[in-house]
């Protein structure tokens, strides 16, 4: 038997595209690059959640001098959105970066890491609704999906207990 999985997703060449309430969390990702602490890998990434309250959740990537002690900016903010806010629902989730070493990378969409993606798979399922992800690079081309469960394509999870 074959399987065949595929994803839908949709780019927009800019933040006009989205709806005023994306926008808006766009904004606030691109701002907690700001806040991102990367000595390291200069690679600053910053990550905004839109609440069901209609809060802002900000994280940004924290690195430390020994490496596998980092966080990305997505888990950051996951957890001060559970720690803030545990009965509210995640309604998006904004991911934006800046490559302090390597201008020419700008093109790139940023997408979240496996970890990340785990971690975004169980809030949507803690919350038992879907999360909307927004990709961008600094030119402002946007990846946008329904649903971050689609990132994460036959995923372990509690199921498996
Ligand atoms: N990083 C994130 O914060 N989010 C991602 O989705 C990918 C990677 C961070 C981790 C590390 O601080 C730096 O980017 C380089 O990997």
């Amino acid at each position: 038997m074959k399987i065949e999985l595929s994803i839908e997703y949709q780019i927009f060449e800019s933040d006009q595209e989205l709806e005023e309430d994306l926008q808006e969390l766009l904004k606030a990702s691109k701002e907690a690059v700001k806040l991102s602490y990367a000595p390291y890998s200069k690679f600053h990434v910053g990550a905004a959640l839109l609440m069901s309250n209609r809060e802002i959740v900000k994280g940004s990537n924290q690195e430390n001098a020994s490496f596998p002690a980092g966080i990305c900016a997505e888990r950051v903010a996951l957890s001060a959105a559970s720690s803030f806010y545990p009965n509210e629902k995640i309604m998006a989730v904004a991911i934006s970066y800046h490559n302090s070493t390597d201008d020419s990378s700008t093109e790139n969409i940023l997408s979240p890491c496996g970890i990340c993606r785990q971690s975004l798979l169980e809030a949507t399922q803690r919350q038992q609704a879907h999360i909307k992800v927004i990709l961008s690079n600094p030119q402002g081309k946007i990846i946008y999906l329904k649903n971050a469960d689609d990132l994460l394509p036959l995923a372990f999870s509690s199921d498996h207990f």
